[in-house]
C-alpha cells in the first residue's frame, strides 16, 4: 500500500491531492481568478501562500487520511511561474521535514498526460491543450517526445488573451465557450498549421483588429475562433496518429474541458477508426491529484529524494527533458 500526497502550484491553482494505489482519495484546489485582466504571478503566489494550509487540512479530511500514513510528497517542479512554484516547493519541503518523508519532483505537463491512464488509454498520441502549452506528445524510446507544438503561445493563453481584450476576466476559456454557442456566422480567420506545429499569435492579432473595428458580433467571433483553432489542433493530432501508426488519442489540459474541442476530436477519431479518451473535468484543469498520481508511479519505480538541498524548482523544464524511467520499467 502506498499513499502519496501531491502539491500543485505552477500557476493559477493551488491544490493538494492524495492518491492511494492509483486511486484518487482527495483532490482539493482553489484557483486565483480575476474579474478583468490576466494573471499576475506575484498575486497568484500570495493567493497560494494564504490558502495552502486550509487546502491541506481539507484534503486530508476529505480523503479521511492520517498524515502519518503518507509515504512521500510529490510536487510540481515545473514548468510554471517561478513565484508560484516557489510556494509549492516550500510547502513540500516543510511537509517533508515534518513527516520525515521523501520528495518526488514531478513534471506538470507529464502529470497532465499520465493521469490519462485512468481512462485506460494504453499508448496514445496526446493532444495537450492547456494554458501555457499546446503540444502533440507520444512516448518513444524512453521519453515523451513532442511531435508538434505551438510556435508561439499556448491555446489556453491565446483564448484568455482574446477574452481579456473583449473585457472578460481570467480564465476566459469557459466564458468564450458559452458565447461561441450563441455564434451563428462563421467569420474567416487565418488558419496557421505548419507541418506538425500551429501558430496562434497572428490569429490573435487578427481577432483583436476585428474586435476593435466593432463590425463583428462577439459571439460570432468566439464561435469562429473555436472552429478555426480547434480544427488546427485536430489536424495536427490526426497527422501524428497517421505518422506514428498509433490508434488512440488522449485529450488533456484545461482547454480539453471545451465540449466543442472534445466533439471535434471524437469525430476525427471515429472517421479514422481510432479510440478517443479524455479524463473527467476535475482532472483536466490544474489539480494535485494528477501530481500525486504520477508521483506514486515514480515512487514505485524508485524515484525519491531525501536530501532537500538537492531539489529546486525548474520553471522552464520541457516535456522531452524528463527521463521517463518508470515507463521503460513497465514495458
Ligand atoms: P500548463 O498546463 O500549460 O502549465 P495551465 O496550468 O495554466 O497551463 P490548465 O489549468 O491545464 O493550464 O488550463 C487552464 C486553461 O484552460 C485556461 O487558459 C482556461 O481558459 C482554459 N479552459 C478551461 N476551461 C475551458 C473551456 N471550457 N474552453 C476553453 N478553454 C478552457
Ligand atoms: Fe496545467
Amino acid at each position: 500500500m502506498t499513499i502519496i500526497l501531491g502539491i500543485e502550484s505552477t500557476a493559477h491553482t493551488f491544490g493538494i491531492g492524495v492518491v492511494k494505489n492509483g486511486k484518487v482519495l482527495s483532490n482539493v484546489k482553489r484557483s486565483y481568478v480575476t474579474e478583468k485582466g490576466g494573471i499576475i504571478p506575484i498575486e497568484a503566489a500570495e493567493f497560494h501562500q494564504s490558502n495552502k494550509k486550509e487546502i491541506y487540512v481539507e484534503a486530508l479530511d476529505k480523503g479521511d487520511i492520517d498524515e502519518k500514513k503518507i509515504d512521500a510528497i510529490a510536487f510540481s517542479q515545473g514548468p510554471g511561474l517561478a513565484p508560484c512554484l516557489l510556494e509549492g516547493i516550500r510547502f513540500a519541503k516543510e511537509l517533508s521535514k515534518k513527516l520525515r518523508k521523501p520528495l518526488i519532483p514531478v513534471n506538470h505537463c507529464i502529470a497532465h498526460l499520465e493521469i490519462g491512464r485512468l481512462t485506460n488509454a494504453k499508448d496514445p498520441i496526446m493532444l495537450y491543450a492547456s494554458g501555457a502549452n499546446t503540444q502533440i506528445i507520444a512516448y518513444e524510446a524512453g521519453k515523451y517526445r513532442v511531435f508538434g507544438e505551438t510556435l508561439d503561445i499556448g491555446v489556453g493563453n491565446f483564448i484568455d488573451n482574446f477574452a481579456r481584450y473583449a473585457g472578460i476576466g481570467f480564465p476566459g476559456g469557459p466564458v468564450i465557450e458559452k458565447l461561441a454557442l450563441e455564434g451563428k456566422n462563421y467569420i474567416e480567420l487565418p488558419y496557421k498549421v505548419k507541418g506538425m506545429d500551429v501558430a496562434l499569435s497572428g490569429i490573435l492579432t487578427n481577432l483583436k483588429q476585428k474586435l476593435e473595428s466593432k463590425k463583428y458580433d462577439l459571439n460570432d467571433l468566439a464561435f469562429s475562433m473555436q472552429e478555426t483553432v480547434f480544427a488546427m489542433l485536430v489536424e495536427t493530432a490526426e497527422r501524428a496518429l497517421a505518422h506514428t501508426g498509433k490508434n488512440e488519442l488522449l485529450l488533456g489540459g484545461g482547454v480539453a474541458c471545451n465540449s466543442r474541442l472534445q466533439e471535434m476530436c471524437k469525430i476525427m477519431c471515429k472517421e479514422r477508426g481510432a479510440k478517443f479518451f479524455c479524463p473527467e473535468k476535475s482532472l483536466l484543469v490544474d489539480n494535485a491529484a494528477m501530481i500525486a498520481f504520477l508521483g506514486e508511479i515514480m515512487f514505485k519505480s524508485g524515484i525519491k529524494e531525501k536530501n532537500l538541498d538537492k531539489i529546486d524548482i525548474m520553471p522552464r523544464q520541457r516535456t522531452d527533458e524528463v527521463n521517463v524511467i518508470w515507463k521503460k520499467q513497465s514495458l
